[in-house]
């Protein structure tokens, strides 16, 4: 059995074989509809954070694919709390066939991982974002026919969706920059898991505290929330630390001229990016927020059939 928790424990043709599976997917689908493959069986979705791509891509990619899903809100299992995480874990291996849990430690999602029965998947947590890395992946595929060789930058803070895109595209072989402040890059061991994944792929890993440094000639930017969920009480000190990291039409010059912008959203227009760039004709975002719905499905019936890409 197998869980879907950090990329780092997926070797890179792995994510390509679950690549090529979303696109089969996204094609079936977009073709008069998916096979019932996942019939019978049932997700459960914790969320101990709020959600909306998450929960309405998994809810429907199960729908789509003959299944169905269960929400499990903050309030109603108290999870780590009413009762232990491992309890949870091996009592919902008993009902549904696939759990997914979004949750502040990185160590909850382990301890799930570890005593349940049936698969696990990582709908993000303070230090990972896996399934956005991998719809994020194929949306550069989509735009740019490939990710080998391309220069992707990350400008603003060195958190979950960076560390784990960061990881995504070492796996394919492309160039992964980030830009942020002193003091809010990756910490040293995560800098070091994806040093090795890029060093394995014949690319490189790069950190600035310089934007202009990163962006130059970059293929995509990409760009997330200064503040992420869980960090709310930091907020004045992150604005005022952050104000020179804004992705804007001036940021852009320094890129390719075919560069194109990514966030995964939500979005913070005029603090992180601006309305401008975000609703320009280099934006992808919602492509990226469409293609969760695909990279999810291949998570989900890689691991719940066991099937072969
Ligand atoms: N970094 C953001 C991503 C939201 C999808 C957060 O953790 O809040």
């Amino acid at each position: 059995m197998r869980h879907y928790l950090d990329l780092a424990d997926w070797r890179s043709e792995e994510i390509r074989e679950l690549l090529d599976l979303a696109r089969f997917l996204r094609l079936e689908f977009r073709s008069g509809g998916n096979k019932a493959v996942l019939a019978g069986k049932t997700l459960a979705m914790i969320f101990q954070k709020p959600s909306l791509r998450t929960k309405v891509s998994f809810e429907t990619g199960m729908n789509q694919l003959g299944g169905a899903a269960l929400m499990l809100g903050p309030d109603e299992i108290g999870l780590g709390k009413r009762e232990s995480t491992g309890d949870v874990a091996k009592s919902l291996s008993r009902f549904v066939q696939c759990i997914m849990a979004r949750v502040f430690a990185h160590e909850t999602i382990l301890e799930l991982g570890k005593h349940a029965t049936v698969p696990v998947i990582n709908g993000l947590t303070d230090s990972q974002h896996p399934c956005q890395a991998l719809a994020d992946v194929l949306t550069i595929q989509d735009r740019h026919g490939r990710v080998e060789g391309l220069r992707i930058a990350f400008v603003g803070d060195g958190n979950n969706v960076a560390f784990s895109l960061g990881q995504a595209v070492a796996h394919l072989g492309g160039h992964f920059a980030i830009a942020s402040p002193e003091g809010y890059s990756f910490s040293e061991d995560d800098a070091e898991t994806i040093a090795q994944i890029a060093a394995f792929n014949g690319s490189t890993f790069e950190t600035f505290t310089d934007p202009v440094k990163a962006v130059r000639d970059a293929d995509v930017i990409y760009t997330d929330t200064w503040v992420s969920m869980g960090q709310e009480s930091d907020t004045e000190r992150r604005l005022r630390d952050f104000r020179e990291y804004q992705v804007n039409a001036n940021l852009l010059k320094y890129a390719s001229r075919r560069a194109i912008v990514m966030h995964c959203m939500p979005a913070h227009r005029g603090q992180e990016i601006t309305d401008e760039v975000m609703d320009g004709a280099r934006s992808a975002v919602l492509d990226q927020a469409e293609n969760r719905l695909h990279a999810q499905k291949a998570i989900l019936v890689k691991l719940m059939t066991h099937q072969q890409a």
